[in-house]
């Protein structure tokens, strides 16, 4: 007989089904990348690849909380397409707003459209290292969570920079730092240690998650603003 599939609610929105994280279709019907759709119990969850999102990278590699829930505000750094934005979507929901920020103009393009089909999400075409030029766009200047994925050389300074205009006092911040980015032979760690000690002052460090092997040189830091 053939085993029905259950999913497992590993933190509040985010499942495990068949060994992968998966949050619950916000626009059921529609895919935003290329994730299997997968229906049970009438209800449509989206398979969340951790080859292509960082932040699923860190859940599969033993993220022990996750700050992200139904009704969050989010400032988000390096939106891209929003492949991993879409899914924060899933798990805000409408009630919860994700304000993303990208430099390239040519990847807004496909971005916007998908904030047309998702109102919880707001396009930013701007730099994140200059955080005041877009100040006009956040409604809400104490959001719940600050995520940054940029391939920036000055990670942890840019992510600085927008915490304390944007990020509220308990506030939780999810860092994914790309290491080749910094330096092209350091090793990761020792990286990873140099931008964690610039933060130190304004920042509990919760956990560094190392991404291998689904990003390599990468690694997800976990923090709470002082
Ligand atoms: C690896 S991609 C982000 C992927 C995305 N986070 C996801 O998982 O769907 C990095 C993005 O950072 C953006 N970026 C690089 N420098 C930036 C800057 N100074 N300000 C805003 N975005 C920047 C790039 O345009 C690129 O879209």
């Amino acid at each position: 007989m053939k085993k029905r599939l259950k999913p497992k609610e590993i933190f509040p929105g985010v499942f495990e089904i068949k060994g992968n994280p998966a949050t619950k279709n916000l626009n059921p019907g529609n895919k935003v990348y290329s994730e299997p759709l997968i229906e049970i119990d009438k209800t449509e969850y989206r398979t969340w690849n951790p080859n292509r999102s960082k932040i699923s990278a860190a859940i599969k590699k033993g993220l022990k909380e996750f700050p992200i829930k139904e009704k969050s505000q989010i400032l988000y750094l390096g939106a891209a397409e929003g492949t991993t934005i879409s899914h924060l979507s899933d798990i805000v929901g409408a009630e919860g707003i994700i304000y993303g920020v990208d430099i390239s103009a040519r990847s807004m393009r496909k971005f916007v459209y998908l904030c047309e089909q998702r109102p919880n999400i707001v396009p930013i075409l701007a730099d994140a290292s200059q955080p005041n030029s877009y100040k006009e766009h956040i409604e809400s200047f104490s959001v719940d969570v600050l995520t940054q994925d940029v391939s920036q050389k000055n990670q942890a300074e840019i992510f600085l920079k927008n915490s304390r205009i944007y990020l509220k006092r308990d506030g939780y911040g999810l860092l994914s730092i790309k290491a080749r980015s910094i330096h092209s032979t350091k090793p990761v760690e020792e990286l990873v240690q140099e931008e964690v000690k610039k933060m130190q002052n304004e920042f509990e460090i919760l956990q560094i998650v190392s991404l291998h092997p689904y990003e390599k040189e990468h690694a997800m830091i976990y923090c709470k603003k002082k």
